[in-house]
């Protein structure tokens, strides 16, 4: 049987019991794959990652070696999320590399959004693989894979996330959620104790905020993009939109405009937001944010984040424009 075929009589786990079971059935499977030998993963803190670890740690626990590299392209928060969930609550034996002046330096200067995803893309192999021949005994690979990215075997996930790893690495893989669909993974999540805003996270690509400080990165522009994405995020919490809105972030672009503040000239940046709805990413429509709100998101962003000094609000549906700006 192919194993990467799911069976026919698979049932769509949408309860806490199906979790249970499909755990219980993973935990006993990977047991026996792995039997006392040591598994590494790199854990982005993306859904399908993090379900990976807290399913591997409840198998083999210490077993698990798992490796969080911070590219210093991620929202604010998560790599401290990351830590406090993995290392501090379910004792996962983590390894944290923050590696953000190696990824910025390279990036400094490059302004062609397909360079700059491969450099990125690059660096991030380049730094696991660096960590994991620091690492004896290991075995195995394990991996985030789900059902979709096998069935669009045309590597677009491979392309899509930074997470792709050398094809050199001699290692057997442990994949225990490639026959589950997104929502199931997310259901499993919740089964396994992850915190609802891990589990059910928006979609972030994998080159992270680099794909959203357009052109050239600079440190002072990419903490304004950081700063200003986290009020987006914090309002759209209060106003229950996390829950309904599909995906939602700050762009902002490489160039300044002149403003006034506290009398003075002021030269910054504009922050453009876009909160999209879609069901497969492929065509978008645009949330239609209550105005009370985007004025608020604009006066707490422009007053708190330095640098900015404008907010747009981004209308262009998919197609004619991408989700992303670069
Ligand atoms: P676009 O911009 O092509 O985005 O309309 C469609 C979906 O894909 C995500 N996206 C990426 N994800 N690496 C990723 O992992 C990337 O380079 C990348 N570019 C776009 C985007 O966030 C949206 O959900």
């Amino acid at each position: 049987m192919d194993s990467n075929k799911r069976p026919d009589t698979m049932v769509r786990i949408t309860t806490p019991e199906l979790a249970n079971a499909f755990i219980d059935e993973q935990i006993a499977a990977v047991k026996a794959q792995v039997g006392d030998k040591k598994v590494l993963l790199a854990l982005s803190g993306g859904v399908d990652s993090s379900v990976v670890a807290a399913l591997l740690i409840k198998a083999i626990g210490k077993q698990l070696v798992c490796v969080h590299v911070n590219h210093g392209l991620m929202r604010k928060g998560e790599s401290e999320q990351v830590i406090e969930v993995f290392q501090n609550q379910l004792d996962a034996n983590l390894i944290y590399i923050d590696a953000t002046d190696r990824f910025l330096d390279l990036l400094a200067g490059v302004d062609a959004p397909e360079k700059k995803r491969k450099i990125i893309g690059g660096e991030f192999i380049k730094v696991f693989d660096e960590e994991a021949s620091k690492l004896e005994g290991i075995s195995f690979l394990a991996q985030g894979t789900i059902y979709p990215d096998i069935l669009e075997s045309d590597g677009v996930k491979a392309h899509h996330n930074v997470g792709g790893l050398p094809e050199d690495m001699q290692f057997e893989l442990v994949e225990p959620v490639k026959l589950l669909y997104k929502d199931e993974v997310r259901v499993v999540g919740k089964a396994l104790g992850l915190p609802a805003e891990m589990v059910d996270r928006q979609p972030f690509p994998g080159p992270g905020l680099g794909v959203r400080c357009l052109g050239a990165i600079t440190r002072d522009r990419l903490n304004a993009l950081r700063e200003a994405d986290a009020i987006l995020r914090e309002e759209f919490d209060n106003a229950g939109l996390n829950k309904t809105v599909w995906q939602y972030f700050i762009a902002v672009p490489d160039m300044k405009s002149v403003g006034v503040k506290n009398d003075k000239r002021y030269e910054g940046w504009p922050a453009i937001i876009r909160a999209v709805n879609t069901t497969d990413a492929m065509s978008a429509t645009i949330e239609e944010i209550p105005y009370a709100l985007l004025h608020k998101i604009t006066a707490r962003i422009t007053s708190e984040v330095e640098g900015i000094n404008r907010v747009l609000y981004d209308l262009t549906p998919k197609p004619i424009g991408t989700i992303e700006w670069e």
